[in-house]
């Protein structure tokens, strides 16, 4: 039997990932791996390995033996994480990439997904609905790091025919895993906070605008980019996908539409930076075209449900 594994699977995307490819594809063909000694329990419905994703010889004797045939490599180090430690995070964010690049270059794998970021843009980048192709100066490590990441990857689907399929993700928002390091955490955090003791303070200023999506979106477009016939995935490096974009103070108005007496004051940190280096919303017309992405979730649907279900 074919087998799929999710290579980083503890994380925010990952948790969720995994959860859903385990409907579609059935328990036992979905393996969970990660650093972590144990999984979530929420994944705890089926196979889990503890794997480093720089072990190149534990993964690839792994994947060889489990006839593992399809690799969502999710193992990196996120946007404000990779800033205190960009020499780790290049490591990470590329080694990892290439061992699972040449094992399907030796047609060990048969498809990959790995997910770029919109931190691939900077600041010479127009950032209002941001092209599919424009400029792209980023101005992180991180940001550095997926844009290469994306240039591997065409590279190794015209050179050697390698399957690797990519989205820039929007900074995600979920509420059955928590986010990893990122710039766009904050608009995880303030839904905790505003159930907890009804004040938040954003470590973004108010007008900081930045493309969002709801977390069950985002796996949504991830399977369908994975299951679409492959002459529909016409862009070898990474599509662009917009959900949702708003700033702290218009997602702070959202959230008083529920909770009235909910607070939000702005203590802008290094993250802003960051933030100001994205773009403000993104234009994903080509996913729309080539394999037909259509995101479910606005603004005022995903404040429901976050606070419905956290
Ligand atoms: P996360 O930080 O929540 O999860 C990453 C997981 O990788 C963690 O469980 C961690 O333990 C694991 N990991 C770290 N080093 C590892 C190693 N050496 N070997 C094995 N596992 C290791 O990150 P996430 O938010 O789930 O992001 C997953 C991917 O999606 C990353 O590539 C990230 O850049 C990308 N992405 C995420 C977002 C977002 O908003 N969450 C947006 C854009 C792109
Ligand atoms: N959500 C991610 C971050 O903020 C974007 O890639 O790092």
């Amino acid at each position: 039997m074919k087998k799929i594994l999710v290579l980083g699977a503890c994380g925010q995307i990952g948790t969720e990932l995994v959860l859903t490819l385990r409907q579609l594809k059935g328990e036992e063909s979905v393996i969970a791996a990660d650093l972590k000694n144990e999984c979530p329990e929420i994944i705890n419905n089926g196979p889990y390995i503890q794997l480093d994703a720089l072990d190149k010889q534990s993964i690839r004797t792994y994947i060889i033996d489990n006839n593992i045939k399809e690799v969502y490599l999710l193992a990196a180090l996120l946007s404000a994480t990779a800033e205190k430690n960009p020499e780790f995070a290049w490591k990470l964010n590329m080694e990892g990439l290439f061992i699972i690049l040449d094992l399907a270059k030796e047609k060990h794998i048969d498809k990959i997904f790995w997910p770029s970021s919109i931190a691939v843009f900077g600041p010479t980048t127009p950032m209002d609905q941001t092209p599919q192709h424009t400029i792209m100066e980023p101005t992180t490590v991180y940001g550095i790091s997926k844009q290469a990441g994306e240039r591997w990857c065409e590279y190794y689907n015209l050179k050697f025919g390698v399957d690797v399929r990519s989205i820039r993700y929007p900074g995600l928002i979920s509420y059955k895993s928590l986010p990893g390091g990122g710039t766009t955490d904050y608009a995880v955090d303030i839904f905790y906070k505003a159930k907890e003791n009804k004040k938040f303070n954003c470590f973004l200023k108010e007008d900081t605008a930045l493309p969002m999506m709801f977390m069950d979106d985002a796996i949504r477009a991830t399977i369908e980019l994975m299951d679409a016939p492959i002459e529909n995935v016409k862009i070898k490096s990474s599509y662009n996908l917009a959900g949702i974009s708003f700033t702290p103070a218009v997602l702070a108005k959202a959230i008083q539409k529920v909770i009235p007496d909910f607070e939000i004051e702005y203590h802008p940190d290094f993250r802003q930076a960051i933030a100001d280096s994205w773009p403000n919303s993104i234009d994903d017309s080509m996913s729309k075209k080539h394999w037909g992405w259509e995101p479910k979730f606005d603004l005022d649907g995903m404040v429901h449900v976050m606070l419905e279900n956290l």
